[in-house]
């Protein structure tokens, strides 16, 4: 049987919630210590879980409670809480982005390597049972050679952020790393990275016209070659005031475009399509759904956090393991530094290295 972990909860605040709905759907771990700088917020957590968890507001009094933590802090907080708890030999599901800079990133992913620590970042999304799927179609063979890949997310997030000073807090992007690419289009340039291979070149362009409340973009667009020839497209806003795409990755295949649609849950395969003669108004095509979820549309981390325990119980590398996440973030660094220079970006040796790769066929 396995052994059950022994859990802390690092940074209450709003993803935390999001996590709390599903930690308890969780058999291999056990909550024992919720954490937050303002101990109300821990407190409001361990109630919420209600298996009389310890809370704390400095995380270095619970680390012989113990075997693993769960870190949702800002950004800027990442690689010293990590490096305190991969230092003592504790496992480590850490929020993403998994560090600020690739210094930090490297020197963490090292030092739990060399503590015999497993290091996730939790990019929840290429857990969700309907990416999954997308993933499992398409490596089948069955639809042929993916040739074009697009994910589209458009939210309103951030217009009430505020730091500990009361001060908009992703204007300080000292902390925060990034813009909306870095903070949130991590998790698309992890998938597509996992999708489509080794990237090649690629670019992109942002703006923070329309959400004034950013200082680095709230709005990207991004572009990526890979070597087998296949393109990507990101097109992400944190300023939509209304959106229909909402979360959509489309994946045109020499078959089909497949798609996976976040908000109504479904998979789906459009095909039938062809070329109109002269004279023909319409292009035929049918649409067949291919998959639905049973689940709400929330977060889902239940998931990544499975997996984590799976993999600390087994011993064995998690999916989004530290040297694959760190991989997505290179990738972004790499775009920024394009971008801010005026040229495309080489992307080449920035795919998902051999060794880091990991089958994931879902858990239950
Ligand atoms: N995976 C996702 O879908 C997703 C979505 C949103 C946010 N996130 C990530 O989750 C993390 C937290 O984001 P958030 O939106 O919840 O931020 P937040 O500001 O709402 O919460 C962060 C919490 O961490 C606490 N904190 C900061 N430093 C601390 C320290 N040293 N010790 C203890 N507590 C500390 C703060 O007091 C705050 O309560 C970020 O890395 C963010 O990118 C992930």
């Amino acid at each position: 049987m396995s052994k059950v972990i022994r859990l802390g909860l690092i940074g209450c605040g709003k993803m935390m919630a999001a996590h709390a709905k599903n930690l308890n759907l969780v058999e291999e771990i056990e909550i024992v210590a919720c954490c937050d700088l303002y101990i109300d917020r821990a407190e409001v957590v361990a109630e919420a879980l209600g298996n009389g968890a310890k809370v704390y507001s400095d995380y270095r009094d619970m680390v012989d409670d113990v075997d693993a933590v769960l870190v949702a802090t800002t950004h800027e907080t990442h690689y010293e809480i990590g490096m305190f708890f991969a230092t003592r030999g504790k496992h480590i599901l850490m929020e993403k982005p998994l560090c600020n800079s690739e210094e930090e990133g490297v020197r963490l992913v090292e030092m739990c390597e060399k503590k015999g620590v497993t290091l996730m970042c939790a990019y929840p999304v290429r857990f969700w049972p309907g990416v999954v799927k997308l993933k499992q179609l398409v490596d089948s063979g069955e639809y042929g050679t993916p040739f074009k890949m697009s994910v589209w997310t458009e939210q309103l997030s951030g217009t009430d952020a505020v730091d500990e000073y009361g001060l908009p807090k992703y204007l300080n992007t000292s902390k925060m790393g990034g813009g909306q690419l870095f903070s949130h289009g991590c998790h698309y340039v992890d998938i597509m990275l996992w999708f489509m291979g080794e990237p090649e070149t690629g670019a992109h362009v942002g703006t923070n016209l329309g959400t004034p409340w950013m200082l680095r973009e709230g709005t990207s667009a991004m572009i990526i070659k890979f070597k087998n020839g296949a393109v990507g497209y990101h097109g992400a806003t944190w300023g939509a005031r209304g959106t229909r795409l909402d979360y959509d990755i489309q994946i045109h295949t020499e078959k089909g475009m497949l798609e996976y649609e976040h908000n109504s849950g479904e998979v789906r395969l459009y095909d039938g399509a062809y070329q109109h003669k002269p004279g023909e108004l319409l292009e035929r095509q049918k649409m067949t759904v291919l998959w639905t979820r049973d689940a709400n549309r929330d977060k889902q981390t239940q998931y990544e956090i499975r997996h984590f325990a799976q993999c600390v119980n087994n011993g064995t590398l998690p999916l989004t393991n530290g040297r694959a996440a760190l991989q997505s973030l290179r990738v972004i660094w790499a775009l920024y530094n394009a971008e801010k220079n005026g040229f495309m970006a080489d992307l080449s040796g920035l795919g998902i290295p051999e060794e880091y790769r990991v089958e994931y066929m879902g858990t239950k």
